[in-house]
């Protein structure tokens, strides 16, 4: 008489189980009638996923809306100036993001025909997309059967199954793989996917899950323990440095000046104000050489994910005398490769760093 094989089985009952309630809770409360969820394609699964990379559902709908209507084939985006797109991504923040998705739209036009891949191992090479990302491209167009592991999906899994040990090292975020690989379905993908984001955003929330209403509460081992805060096990917290930044105000008239960043960098081709580490540095700079300082605006910190920027904006209201005298023969209306007199009047479309945004709404609005 045959064995059994009693271990493989009670595994896929196991997993079984587990896709058949999330998909079940889905049907009833899941997410399906996002703007890219409908008449899916590529080009805007791929566009919303990286755009949800580090931003919740709520605050891209509308930048992904004004994204496609603007570029609505991959080809467009492509042909796009990356300062049009930076423009489109202001205020969304991780501007690698911005700069990977162009890149790699050009790579689409020029190797792909503009035609987004389909095999999982050429996606994988785009920049920006990971194997989570690719994942979700893949299985939410094709229905796939690709797993994923986005921070939503690793919550739900360390605490159903009280994985310890922070998801961000190596070793646990292979055993986290393992664990959303073996709970994947092979067909219906696309949903169970979509739902295991849904639970971790809508009920498997940071702070006090929504136990009773999730699919998963009578097999998850956190639930049993009584212990959701255990899980995902946190990081040692580091206090976050902080630094110090003196921005340059040059203001003339309505216009005021701003610079091109560097490629490389928090900033990286995104126009900011002159910036300087310290107030003295500020004080010797050319730009304001001769000039009274008119106002020291009210300081802020922007907190990025590895140190806080304590922000000290100072205002000098130039006159064109004084421009001349520092600079030479000059021009606010003539824009070099990397100035830029930003017209309060007339705001342009480039890209701007936050920050820098949050003072020249401040002034539009004070202009009013
Ligand atoms: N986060 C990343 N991808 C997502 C998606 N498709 N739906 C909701 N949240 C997400
Ligand atoms: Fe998360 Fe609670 Fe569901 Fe467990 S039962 S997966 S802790 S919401």
């Amino acid at each position: 008489m045959k064995k059994q094989p009693i271990y493989p089985l009670a595994q896929a009952k196991v997993s079984d189980i587990f896709a058949l309630s999330v998909l079940n809770w889905y049907r009833q409360h899941g997410r399906k009638h996002l703007p890219w969820q409908q008449n899916k394609t590529f080009y805007g699964v791929w566009l919303s996923e990286v755009m949800l990379q580090q931003t919740q559902v709520a605050t891209v709908i509308p930048y992904f809306k004004r994204f496609i209507t603007r570029f609505p084939t991959i080809n467009d985006l492509a042909n796009a100036s990356i300062d049009e797109v930076l423009h489109l991504w202001t205020g969304l923040g991780y501007y690698a993001r911005a700069r990977n998705l162009h890149k790699t739209a050009q790579i689409i036009r020029d190797k792909y025909d503009g035609k987004f891949p389909s095999q999982f191992k050429d996606v994988l090479t785009l920049s920006g997309i990971g194997r989570s990302t690719a994942g979700a491209i893949l299985s939410s167009v094709l229905d796939a059967p690709y797993p994923i592991l986005d921070g939503n999906v690793k919550r739900v899994l360390a605490r159903y199954f009280a994985v310890e040990g922070w998801p961000g090292e190596k070793k646990i975020e292979n055993k986290l793989w393992e664990l959303t690989a073996c709970v994947t379905p092979t067909t219906q993908v696309a949903d169970f996917n979509q739902a295991m984001m849904d639970l971790g955003a809508m009920i498997c929330v940071r702070s006090k899950p929504k136990c009773t209403l999730c699919p998963l509460e009578k097999e998850c081992k956190a639930n049993a323990e009584n212990a959701w805060q255990k899980y995902p096990t946190k990081k040692q917290k580091k206090e976050l440095p902080i630094r110090q930044s003196y921005f340059l105000i040059l203001q003339l008239g309505t216009k005021i000046l701003l610079e091109k960043r560097e490629d490389e960098g928090i900033w990286g081709g995104l126009f900011a104000f002159p910036q300087f580490e310290s107030f003295e540095e500020l004080k010797r700079s050319d730009l304001v050489k001769n000039m009274q300082i008119s106002q020291h605006l009210i300081a802020f910190r922007h907190t990025f994910s590895h140190f806080h920027l304590d922000i000290y904006p100072i205002l000098f209201k130039a006159d064109m005398n004084k421009l001349q005298e520092n600079r030479g023969i000059y021009s606010t209306s003539v824009s070099s490769n990397r100035e830029y007199w930003y017209d309060l009047r007339q705001p342009s479309k480039i890209g701007l760093a936050t920050p820098v945004k949050r003072i020249l709404d401040e002034f539009m609005y004070n202009q009013q």
